[in-house]
């Protein structure tokens, strides 16, 4: 591969073949793909897949969603981009303040990593406190990373908190003290957050006079609009949202309490593209589709039911599969080896099915109880060869 034009394959980490089939050869399975649309990706060859991968969660109406296409359309007719801010990013600032009345004020970014970076730098004006207690995947800048290209200097100033575990979480915030100016979490990996966990974060943030910020990403606009925020009834003080807020098309938000939003007059938090508005458009086109068709619900049912086929699964092959990991809007299954877990990868691309191996697969609107059995059976199809 040194002669491919595209430096480390895909410019999207987890689109990276290995990320998908595992390591080592993987014939007959699509690497490229041409198009999509509905819960189907075509590969460069135009042969038809199912995907249960959905972008990485960062469409849930389906791909190429009617309604969010036509919302898109117009923001392209009407010049996609300008020297003024739009009228549609108060416009869509309006609905999420609406829908997530946390969010009393927002900024709106192009990837999650930023918007996660802008909370962070946001926490940071606000408390004028340097240390970050993290949880869960941020984004690949500098504050959330770590390896070569990383300053040390910047890796100091952060740690890490261990999901659901209350006395570590609370110790650690304790222990920061005075100066911690956040805690950002992911409020669901691989499980649901623990209610005293959250309480925990919640309670022992304000003790020492830092910030709580959720990072919503995978969530919002998934388990509920306003995500675990919603579902679970938590007060952050901020949050960030990202991935299926505009079906696909690249935007984030990151929003909360007016206080802490308003300093942004003492930093710069500013992109060139922030404001194109056909991003805008999508999202506000999304979120009333979301209302309309009550999405979250939606998802759950169909969640549900793949939550449940791959728990068969994991009942009938225990020789194979360890247990289901996730919750029904986003799962996977734990392999007893990562053998198995590339032959089931590979095995269920081979058979139209495109299945995350390792980290969450997504249903989205488009994929019907029809279109759920399918995968089920194709898993269990591929299970039962690799058991042969
Ligand atoms: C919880 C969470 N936060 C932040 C990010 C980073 O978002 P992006 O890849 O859009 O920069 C992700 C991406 O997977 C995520 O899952």
């Amino acid at each position: 591969m040194s002669d491919w034009p595209v430096a480390g394959f895909t410019s999207t980490g987890s689109k990276h073949p290995q990320g998908i089939y595992g390591d080592g050869d993987a014939s007959g399975v699509p690497r490229l793909m041409s198009r999509s649309a509905g819960c189907y990706v075509w590969d460069d060859r135009d042969k038809r897949y199912v995907d249960c991968i959905m972008a990485l969660g960062a469409v849930a109406l389906g791909y190429g969603h009617p309604v969010v296409k036509l919302a898109a359309a117009a923001a392209i007719e009407a010049g996609v981009v300008g020297p003024l801010a739009p009228v549609v990013e108060a416009e869509l600032a309006e609905d999420l303040q609406r829908l997530i009345p946390r969010l009393e004020q927002v900024r709106f970014l192009k990837t999650g990593a930023e918007a996660c970076a802008a909370a962070v730098r946001l926490a940071r004006a606000y408390t004028g406190r340097e240390m970050v207690l993290s949880c869960g995947y941020h984004g690949w800048l500098d504050w959330a990373a770590s390896g070569p290209g990383v300053p040390a200097a910047v890796s100091y100033l952060s740690d890490v908190i261990p999901f659901n575990n209350i006395e570590e979480t609370r110790r650690l915030i304790r222990a920061t003290g005075h100066r911690l100016a956040c805690v950002i979490i992911e409020p669901v990996i691989e499980a649901e957050p623990h209610p005293e966990w959250l309480a925990t974060l919640r309670a022992e943030t304000t003790r020492v006079g830092a910030l709580w910020i959720i990072d919503e990403v995978k969530t919002a606009c998934r388990i509920a609009i306003g995500g675990a925020t919603e579902r679970y009834g938590l007060e952050p003080d901020l949050m960030v949202l990202g991935k299926a807020l505009a079906n696909g098309f690249p935007l984030a938000v990151v929003g909360g309490r007016r206080a802490v939003m308003e300093r942004v007059a003492d930093t710069w938090i500013s992109s060139t593209l922030a404001t194109e508005f056909v991003s805008l458009a999508a999202a506000r086109a999304c979120l009333d589709v979301m209302q309309l068709e009550d999405v979250p619900a939606t998802l759950h049912k169909a969640g549900s039911r793949l939550f449940a086929g791959l728990g068969r699964l994991a009942h009938e092959y225990p020789d194979l599969v360890t247990r289901t990991m996730g919750i029904p809007e986003m799962c996977h299954l734990e392999f007893r080896d990562e053998a198995f877990s590339r032959g089931v990868a590979i095995g269920a691309a081979r058979r139209g099915v495109l299945f995350k191996r390792s980290a969450y697969n997504f249903v989205s609107l488009a994929h019907d109880g029809a279109v759920v059995e399918q995968v089920v059976d194709t898993l269990a199809e591929v299970l039962g060869d690799i058991r042969r």
